[in-house]
Order: structure tokens, then sequence, then C-alpha cells
């Protein structure tokens, strides 16, 4: 693998304006089959442990699809999913999948941690691929900004790992926004105070000054990609408890964020935020070591979007909860404080309010005004499959980069106003620029490790 199958054209760079080291493109050679209803996919899985052990199950279901390839960095997960798929093709290294299946496969799926997810997905749309990326889409605001454009100009099928998006509870959430049931919306709480979250998946940190040498079965080195080269340490990074830390995680509105957003920015038809500000736990905020290495364990950030045919003002509030901060009481009180579910979005409108909880259907309130309220009847729909299906010639996706990138660039800004707490970010989004805070402009991109990046940056 030579280094300079891996530099990033000087387009693609000023796409991104602020990223300062965008993944290097590999050196392959784009192969696109066009494919119908009666042809069958082959698919490869990128991340096969975690959600991607899900993710490679569910693909797996289609009777259209092949599963020709698995790769995974930890050599007891990749067995795992060797055995449930032994006909397909086994990789620790991403980069050598691409080059030696890309012309025998169709789409993959990115489901490894958040700071490699660009990489792999900008190289294989490059490679003609069509791609199903977990959620959040990227680590950074300006990632996603050269993906979905990436994408678009590719004209790949492309869907975000947002699965409850396809759901009906959703749907017909996203129905009864834009049909006007709670009328113009005034402001949007979203939370997710999921009850073990911080405990399990927020780790205080700072992280071990010394590391230990990775297991044989974990290939550390690939593991960290894009990332700094830390030292590797037991059971705070690889796996799942990575998501704690800034250099591999988006904190959690990063991480939950997407679900949480997906109906209220579709029924609304959300555009780019006019500016954002987050207040944060105490304790984070007070300590160096902390702020330098994990993120906060609670998180109240407020986006004020610009207003809409859909909103009561020529600007809308929409405010995010998560670890200790919660929805002000009046207005759990809407539903009900003692029940309210811990993840959920709800508007408020002129004729009403709306909860949409996470998975589930979603509520119109108060219950009395809308007892005989239409729920629309909404085919049932799998996430992965209508993605699959979209690569045969069927539908749209759900969550296409072009409708999923502006909504993760939304939901990444959140992240960066949280490693400058209290201050309000105004956003250009066309220039991507903070025009009255340029020094938070460093958190909108990363310096990629060398190897990763383009020479001399
Ligand atoms: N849509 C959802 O509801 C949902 C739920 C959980 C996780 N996710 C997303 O899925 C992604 C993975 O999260 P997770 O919780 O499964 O993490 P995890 O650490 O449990 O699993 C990640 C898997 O990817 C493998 N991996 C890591 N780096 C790799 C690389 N460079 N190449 C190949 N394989 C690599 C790991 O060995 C592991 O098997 C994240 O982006 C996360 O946000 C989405």
């Amino acid at each position: 693998m030579t280094k300079k199958a891996f530099t990033v054209s000087r387009r693609d760079f000023l796409l991104a304006a602020a990223a300062t080291a965008l993944a290097p493109p590999l050196a392959l050679r784009a192969s696109r089959r066009k494919l119908g209803p009666n042809d069958k996919l082959n698919h490869a899985c990128i991340g096969v442990g975690g959600m991607g052990w899900g993710d490679l199950n569910q693909f797996g279901k289609h009777p259209k699809v092949n599963i020709v390839a698995l790769c995974d960095v930890d050599s007891v997960r990749l067995k795992k999913a060797s055995e449930a798929f032994p006909n397909a093709r086994t990789y620790t290294d991403w980069r050598e999948l691409l080059e030696k299946e890309g012309d025998k496969i169709d789409s993959v799926n990115v489901t490894v941690p958040d700071h490699n997810h660009f990489v792999i997905a900008v190289n294989a749309i490059r490679a003609g691929k069509h791609v199903y990326c977990q959620k959040p889409m990227c680590h950074d605001v300006a990632e996603v900004r050269a993906l979905t454009e990436t994408a678009v100009k590719a004209g790949v099928i492309t869907q975000l790992g947002t699965q409850i998006a396809s759901t009906k509870g959703d749907r017909t959430a996203v129905r009864w926004i834009k049909e006007g049931a709670i009328g113009k919306i005034k402001h949007a709480y979203l939370c997710s105070n999921r009850p073990g979250a911080v405990e399990n998946y927020r780790l205080v940190g700072p992280r071990p000054a010394e590391g230990q040498e990775a297991p044989s079965t974990l290939n550390w080195d690939l593991w960290l990609g894009t990332a700094p080269a830390r030292p590797f340490s037991p059971d705070i990074y690889h796996p799942t408890k990575w998501r704690a830390w800034q250099d591999f995680g988006t904190g959690w509105s990063g991480d939950i964020g997407c679900h949480i957003f997906d109906a209220v920015w579709k029924g609304l038809g959300l555009k780019p935020p006019k500016s954002v500000i987050a207040e944060v736990q105490k304790s984070w905020e007070e300590s160096p070591a902390r702020r330098a290495d994990t993120w906060p364990q609670g998180n109240h950030i407020t986006w004020t979007f610009p207003g809409n045919k859909m909103t009561e003002s020529k600007t809308l509030p929409l405010e995010w909860f998560d670890g200790e901060f919660y929805p002000p009481e009046e207005i759990r009180a809407l539903y009900s404080v003692a029940d309210y579910p811990a993840e959920s979005a709800m508007l408020i409108g002129t004729k009403g309010a709306l909860l949409i909880p996470h998975g589930g259907f979603p509520v119109l309130l108060p219950k009395t005004s809308f007892e005989n309220y239409k729920v629309p009847e909404l085919p049932d729909r799998n996430h992965y499959h209508h993605f699959v299906d979209a690569c045969l010639g069927g539908e749209k996706t759900e969550s296409h980069f072009a409708q999923s990138g502006p909504m993760t660039e939304a939901i990444l800004l959140g992240t960066v106003a949280i490693r400058v707490p209290g201050k309000l970010l105004e956003w250009d989004s066309a220039k991507m620029k903070f025009p009255n805070n340029p020094d938070a402009e460093r958190y909108l991109s990363r310096i990629y490790r060398d190897g990763w990046r383009i020479a001399g940056r």
C-alpha cells in the first residue's frame, strides 16, 4: 500500500474549507455495476462487532444480498462473523478490502468507531460503492460536508444508520408535523437521559499516562487509523468505550443526536443553524485534564435555527439535554414528569404539542384534544433493506446523505460548542466559519495521523 494512495485531492480539500487533513484517497479504480430489481447486491461489511454484528445480520437477511466480504481489526469478532457467513472473504484492513474486492462488491456498510467513518466511506464512494454509514456520519463537521458533497457528486446510494427514522413511529411524526397537526412550531426540546449511559459510556478520564501492549487479536494501529497515536489501554477504548474520548467519539449528543433529531429535522425542513451555545457539566468545565481528553457527562445545547413556514417566528430555538440536564419540568408535565421518555423529542406548537419517544410511537398533546386525529397508514419499512432496494433501483432511501449530512453537521456543531462552553457561536454555513469566534473553528476538523493525511499538512 503506497502512501501516495492515501492523498486527498485539492478540490476535496477546499470543499471542506476548514478541513486540515481530509482522508487521502486510495488509488482505486472506480467500478459500479448498474443494478436492477432482479440482481443481487454484493455487499461488504466493515466493522462486524458491536453494532456491526447487527448490521451484518440485517443485510444478511435480505434475500437479494450476498455478503461477500467482512472486515474487522479484531480477529475474534471477525471469526464470529466469518462463522456466520462462511462464504465471505475476510480482511483486517479495509483498504485491502477495497483494493481486492473493488470489482466484486457493490456496496459497503461502515460500522466502526466514529473517527474512521469518513476515511472509509469517502474511499468506498470514490471506488464507486454504495454506502450505508453508521451515525453520526463522521467525527467532524468538515468531514460531513466533504462526504456529503462527494456522495452527491458520485451519485451513489447512501443511507445513514438511523434505523429508527424508517419506523412507522418516526414517519408518522414527520407526517403530523408537516400537516400542521400542532400548528406552527414555537420550540423544540430534545433529550437523551438514558439510564446507565453516564456510568457505562461516559468515562471521567483522563487517559492513563502509560499504555499496554494490545492483545494479539487486535490491530491497534488500524483501529486508531486517522486518530492520534494513543497507547493501547484495555477496557477504556475498544470495544464501545471509545465514545467517551474526544479523539474517537462525538460525545453523547453526537452519538444519539442523529436519532432524536431526525423526525424533527425532516418534519420542519430545517436548514443550518444561525447559532449554537452549550452549557456543560461544571466538574468537566473546571478540569483542564478532562477537557483535553473526554466529553462531559452532561450537556445542554441550544441551537437557533432560521424559521420557515412551519415555525411561529423567524427563528426556532431547539434545546438538547443529556446527563444531568433535563427538559424543563413544565415541558415534561405536558406528558408526565414521572413517565417522560428518557430519549425523546417534544415539539411545542401553537395548537398543541407532539412528543416523539425514541423508538416508540408519537403522541399528540393534550391527548383529549387529539383523540380522533388521523393516524396515517404507512407500510412497514426496514432501514437496511430500503437501502438494498434503493441500490437495486428502488425508491430513495430515508436518510440519504444529502438529507442527513446537513442534519449531522448541525449536531456536530453542538460538539464544537461543548468544547467552548458558554460561548455563543454564530455559524456561517456557506463559509464554514464562526464569524464571532474564529478560534472555535479548530474544532471543525482534525489533523490526521501521519500516513493518513496529505503530505505537508
Ligand atoms: N444506529 C445505532 O443505533 C447504533 C448503535 C450503536 C452503535 N452505532 C454506531 O456504530 C458504530 C460502531 O459502534 P459500536 O458501538 O458497534 O462500537 P464497537 O467498538 O462495539 O464495535 C466496533 C467494531 O468495529 C471494529 N473496528 C474498529 N475499527 C475498525 C477499523 N478501522 N476497521 C475495521 N473494523 C474496525 C471493532 O473491532 C469492532 O468490532 C459507531 O459509529 C456508533 O455510533 C449505531
